[in-house]
C-alpha cells in the first residue's frame, strides 16, 4: 500500500509574497476555497503581522476553509505568533508556523546572534506558541545551509518543547537532491525524539531543482511536502505542487507514495491564480502550460490517435482538462448554459451573478459562431465580482489610425454620477488608458500589459491582464471581450478600481 504524504500548500503566503501576485481579501478568500476543493491538506493563509490586510484575509480563510488545516507564518517574537493566533483561531483547525534562521550566515549576518542564542529563542518560542495553538509547526530558515549537528540539536529542543512538525526549507534554492536526501536522513537518524514529529521540507526553485529535492527528501521519510499551486513564490518560486502531485499519482510504481489531491482540480486552480494575478503560465509549464497537453508534430498525432500511451503518460482529464462534445451557441438557453458551468465545476449558487453571465454569454454568442469551454471559463473567471466597481464602464468610443494620433471618449458612472472625458494617447489602449486616469483621477504607472486569445480563430476572446503602480502599491486587472481595447479597457478599471476601493477603506 502506498504511503500518505500531507501537502501543504504556501501559495497564499509564499506564492502571494512574489512581486506582481498580490491579492486583496476577496481574492485570497476565493483562491483558498479552490485550495480546499483540490484537497491540500494544509494551507498557509498568510503571514498575520505583515500587514492589516494580512491578518484580516487570515481571518476571513480561517472562517471559511473547513476541511483543511489553516496555517500563519510567523517570526520567531511573541508578537508576530500573537498575531498569527489572533488571526486563526476561528479555524476548525489551526496551526502556527514559526521560524528562526540556523545557518551560519543568516545567523551572523542578519539575526546577529549566535547559535546558542538561536537555540534558546527556537524553544522558547515553540513553547510559547504551544500554550495558544494545539498545532505548532517550526522552521529553521535556510537549513539546508545549516551546520547539520547544530539543527539536530534545535530540532530536537524545538520537539521538546511542544512542536510536531519540523520543517527544513532549502531557503535560497541551493541543494541538490542527493545532499538533501542525506539530510532528511541524517535528522531521522538523529534527533532523538524525531518520531514525535512530522518532517516537512519547503523547496525553492533558484537551481530549477525543488521539485526534485522535494522528492528525494519524500523517499528519504518526509511526509510533509511544502509547495505552491503553479509554483509561484519568492524569486524562482517554490517547488510546484501540481507537479508533486502528478508525479505521486504517475509513478507510484518509484515513490509508493500518495497524496489527497484531487487532481482533477489541478487546472482550475492552476487557471484561478493567473485569473487573479494576472500572470500566465509559461506555456511549456509541465501539468499547467498551455502545450502540456498539446500534440502538434504529424507522428505524435498519429500515435495519440492509434493509442493515446504513445506519447501520452497522463490524461489531459486526470488534471481536469476536459472539453464538452455539444457546443453552445446563441440559441442556447439558460438551462443549457447552467449545465455548462456546473459541469464545467463552477457553483451555480448565485442567482445574480448567472443573469449576468448568461447576458454575457449571449453577447458573445452572437459575436462567435461557437462559444467553447475555454470562453466560458474565461467569462466566469473574469467576472469581476471580488471588487467593488466603483467605477463602471459604460460606452467608450476610439479613434485611430496609422496617421493620427488615437483619441478616446470615455463615460463611466461612479454611483449615479455620469464621468465623461476624452483623451488622446499613442494607440488606442494609451488613449483609453488616460482617458480612465482623466475621469477617475487616479494617476498611474502601465508596469505590464499581456494579451492573449482564450481559443482560436478571429473571432477568439482576447483576455488582457495588466499590472498598474500608484503611490509604490502595484495592482493587478484582468478583462475578457472579443474587442481587445474593450479588454484592455475592463483589465485597467479592474485594476483602477482595485485601488480606489482601497482608497475608500484607509
Ligand atoms: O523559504 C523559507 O525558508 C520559508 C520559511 C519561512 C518557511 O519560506
Ligand atoms: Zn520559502
Amino acid at each position: 500500500m502506498a504511503e500518505r504524504v500531507y501537502i501543504f500548500d504556501t501559495t497564499l503566503r509564499d506564492g502571494e509574497q512574489a512581486p506582481g501576485y498580490s491579492m486583496n481579501l476577496e481574492e485570497k478568500v476565493r483562491l483558498a476555497k479552490q485550495l480546499e476543493a483540490l484537497q491540500v491538506d494544509v494551507m498557509e493563509a498568510g503571514f498575520a503581522i505583515a500587514s492589516p490586510g494580512d491578518f484580516a484575509a487570515i481571518e476571513a480563510v480561517a472562517a471559511t476553509v473547513k476541511n483543511c488545516t489553516v496555517a500563519s507564518l510567523s517570526r520567531s517574537l511573541k508578537k508576530d505568533i500573537d498575531a498569527s493566533w489572533g488571526a486563526v483561531k476561528k479555524a476548525v483547525s489551526p496551526r502556527i508556523h514559526t521560524f528562526i534562521a540556523t545557518s551560519p550566515i543568516h545567523m551572523k549576518y542578519k539575526l546577529k546572534m549566535d547559535e546558542a542564542a538561536v537555540l534558546e529563542q527556537a524553544k522558547t518560542m515553540v513553547a510559547y506558541a504551544r500554550n495558544l495553538c494545539p498545532e505548532i509547526e517550526f522552521s529553521a530558515e535556510d537549513a539546508s545551509r545549516s551546520e547539520w549537528e547544530f539543527l539536530y540539536r534545535v530540532f530536537e529542543a524545538v520537539i521538546d518543547a511542544g512542536a510536531s512538525v519540523i520543517n527544513v526549507p532549502d531557503t535560497v534554492g541551493y541543494t541538490t537532491p542527493d545532499e538533501y536526501g542525506a539530510l532528511i536522513r541524517g535528522i531521522k537518524e538523529n534527533v532523538p525524539n524525531i518520531d514525535k514529529a512530522i518532517i516537512s521540507v519547503h523547496c525553492h526553485n533558484d537551481l530549477g531543482l525543488g521539485v526534485a529535492n522535494t522528492l528525494a527528501a519524500a523517499r528519504a521519510g518526509a511526509t510533509q511536502l511544502e509547495c505552491t499551486m503553479n509554483g509561484i513564490g519568492e524569486r524562482a518560486g517554490n517547488a510546484a505542487l501540481e507537479e508533486l502531485a502528478m508525479i505521486l499519482d504517475t509513478r507510484k510504481d518509484v515513490y509508493g507514495l500518495e497524496t489527497n489531491i484531487k487532481t482533477t482540480e489541478i487546472h482550475r486552480t492552476s487557471r484561478l491564480i493567473s485569473t487573479i494575478t494576472g500572470v500566465s503560465v509559461q506555456p511549456n509549464k509541465a501539468i499547467v502550460g498551455a502545450n502540456a497537453f498539446a500534440h502538434e508534430s504529424g507522428i505524435h498525432q498519429h500515435g495519440i490517435l492509434a493509442n493515446s500511451e504513445t506519447y501520452e503518460i497522463m490524461t489531459p482529464e486526470s488534471i481536469g482538462l476536459q472539453e464538452n462534445k455539444m457546443v453552445l451557441g446563441k440559441h442556447s438557453g439558460h438551462h443549457a448554459f447552467i449545465d455548462r458551468v456546473e459541469s464545467l465545476g463552477f457553483s451555480s449558487e448565485n442567482k445574480e451573478e448567472m443573469t449576468e453571465l448568461f447576458a454575457q454569454f449571449k453577447i458573445l454568442a452572437d459575436k462567435k459562431k461557437s462559444v467553447s469551454d475555454r470562453d466560458i471559463e474565461a467569462l466566469i473567471e473574469n467576472r469581476s465580482s471580488d471588487i467593488k466597481e466603483i467605477f463602471k464602464l459604460e460606452n467608450f468610443v476610439i479613434n485611430s489610425g496609422n496617421n493620427m494620433t488615437a483619441t478616446a471618449c470615455m463615460t463611466l458612472t461612479k454611483d449615479d454620477e455620469v464621468l465623461q472625458d476624452v483623451a488622446t494617447g499613442d494607440g488606442p489602449v494609451d488613449a483609453s488608458f488616460k482617458a480612465v486616469e482623466r475621469i477617475t483621477g487616479i494617476t498611474f504607472t502601465l508596469e505590464e500589459y499581456h494579451i492573449h486569445a482564450v481559443t482560436g480563430g478571429k473571432d477568439a476572446l482576447g483576455e488582457v491582464s495588466v499590472r498598474i503602480r500608484a503611490d509604490g502599491k502595484v495592482y493587478n486587472g484582468r478583462g475578457v471581450s472579443t474587442d481587445v481595447v474593450g479588454a484592455s479597457i475592463k483589465a485597467c478599471l479592474y485594476a483602477v478600481n482595485r485601488l480606489a476601493s482601497e482608497a475608500n477603506h484607509a
